[in-house]
């Protein structure tokens, strides 16, 4: 284990390092400011009350990791229904389950807010809120920038504020540090002796089994060593193993790495797989095939393009900051080209696919299996269905969908798709001239689907679960 990396401190086993007035920081030996000294006291003995911003699908999961912390929570939105459902126990993000939703309304430690004057309460403050892009695909810093201020309102001696979104370098200190310093509390207080600042990136991962926020490790940099040091006995205590880094520059950073090291290696795959449809090679074979090397390879997937409020996005925050220093980032920029041509990619496909049954698009009746960006989630947002739907029907396609998990098309921040899904009997897959697996959940009945379909056009290689000799459609993979 690297001396920067601290495993959970079991409740137990946990001695407090501090308790005089001033202590030493437990890494550099330097002195803490007495308001440092007591926090410290606080979060070693879990005493410290948490409050998260943001109540989304960062929020929550860390909100469970946190009370498992054994700390109390006060969890804050600017969305009254999300607190109104948190309080009745009604499920909101589906893949979390009623359960979680019932206990944390049962909770007494937790409490839901809409009101900010609450975290005032709050010993260390983390912000869970999105950040989008604009039109212009540059950094969207509205979400963090006001939730700042919000911050500053209630900003008292002996607070740490962490910032969990996905954001260049040079946020926590450059953007958020200001605003904090400027406001009217925060002139007659200093950082670094009086409250303090970290970042701390999320990596939820939503939808996989057992890999819970508590179980990721997560990586830890202040904007000073105190800072620091104050964020990593909080997240110690809360995540199996909290990682120390330098700075907030470096975990900022290393958050768009992970995320582009995605983006560029999902477009490898893509381009891959155009390539091998031409040679009529099997890429899912291919890739299958590569991953049996031992070192020195990952698998990644094609798809019908990227998806969720991460991997499309992120890398363009490191663009456009690169911008600011005079460097151009090529692979974010190719992969970006790549990957947002495939739904283009799979459009072609349908047609070509129809047009070797002697159909064309224009009339043909496409029945879209999957709307969610990934599989067995309720996740909609930046999905390719959208610009699936919307490509099929300015080719005169009429358009249906199916998705366990999605019944009517949510709204989305650049598409309005009115429809209802179609429940998956027979006679509707018998009723569509194609069917586009655009979403590979679980919960759909692929013998059912390859059995009865005229036409499969697969995205996701979700029909080679089904044995050849149940396959009645004919089947592309895209
Ligand atoms: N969803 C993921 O899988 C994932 C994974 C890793 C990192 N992230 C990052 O985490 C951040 C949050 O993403 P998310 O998926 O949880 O978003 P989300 O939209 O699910 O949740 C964000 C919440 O913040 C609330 N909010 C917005 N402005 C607010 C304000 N000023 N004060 C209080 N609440 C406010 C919204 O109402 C919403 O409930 C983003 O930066 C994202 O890139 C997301």
């Amino acid at each position: 284990m690297s001396p920067a990396t601290a495993t959970r401190a079991r409740k137990k086993s946990t001695s407090p390092r501090t308790g005089a007035s001033s202590a030493a920081s437990p890494r550099t030996g330097a002195r803490m400011s007495p308001t440092a000294t007591a926090l410290m006291k606080k979060l070693v003995n879990r005493t410290a009350t948490i409050g998260v911003v943001g109540l989304g699908y960062v929020g929550l999961p860390l909100i469970r990791a946190i009370r498992d912390g054994g700390f109390p929570v006060i969890g804050y939105d600017i969305d009254q229904r999300k607190i109104d459902d948190l309080e009745a126990g009604r499920a909101y993000i589906q893949h979390l389950g009623p359960r979680f939703f019932k206990d944390l309304s049962k909770d007494r430690k937790f409490r839901p807010t809409a009101d900010p004057r609450l975290l005032e309460e709050a010993d260390a403050i983390l912000l869970c809120v999105p950040t989008p892009l604009g039109k212009h695909r540059e950094p969207d810093l509205s979400y963090v920038l006001n939730s700042t201020r919000m911050v500053a309102e209630v900003l008292r001696p002996g607070q740490l504020v962490v910032l969990e979104s996905t954001t260049y370098p040079g946020t926590t200190r450059d953007e958020m540090l200001p605003i904090l310093e400027a406001s009217p509390r925060g002139r007659r207080l200093k950082h670094g002796t009086d409250y303090f600042l970290a970042f701390s990136p999320e990596r939820e991962d939503p939808g996989s089994i057992g890999r819970t926020a508590a179980v990721i490790p997560k990586l830890v940099g202040g904007l000073d060593d105190t800072c620091t040091d104050l964020a990593m006995a909080l997240y110690s205590r809360v995540v199996k193993t909290a990682h120390r880094v330098s700075s907030a520059e470096v975990a900022e950073s290393a958050k768009l790495l992970e995320n582009i090291f995605r983006a560029v290696n999902i477009a490898l795959v893509n381009e891959m797989k155009t390539v091998m449809a031409e040679m009529n090679i099997d890429v899912w074979e291919v890739i299958d095939a590569a991953s049996t090397k031992p070192f020195g390879f990952m698998p990644f997937y094609p798809g019908p393009g990227l998806g969720g409020h991460c991997i499309p996005l992120d890398p363009f925050y490191l663009s456009w900051k690169a911008r600011e220093v005079g460097r151009t980032t090529r692979f974010i920029e190719l992969a970006g080209e790549v990957n947002s041509a495939m739904p283009h990619y799979v459009i072609d496909r349908v047609q070509h696919a129809l047009n070797d049954d002697g159909k064309s698009l224009s009339g043909s009746k496409v029945l879209v299996l999957g709307i969610a960006y990934k599989k067995n989630i309720d996740d909609i947002r930046e999905s390719p269905a959208a610009e699936i739907i919307e490509l099929l029907r300015d080719r005169g396609a009429s358009v249906n969908y199916h998705d366990p998990h999605m019944p009517v098309f949510p709204s989305m921040r650049k598409h309005r798709i009115d429809l209802k899904g179609k429940p998956l009997t027979p006679a509707v897959l018998k009723a569509h001239d194609c069917v586009l697996i655009v979403t590979d959940h679980d919960a759909v009945d692929y013998g059912k689907v390859g059995a009865l379909s005229k036409l499969i056009v697969d995205t996701r290689n979700a029909m080679a679960r089904v044995p050849a000799k149940k396959m009645r459609a004919r089947l592309v993979k895209a």
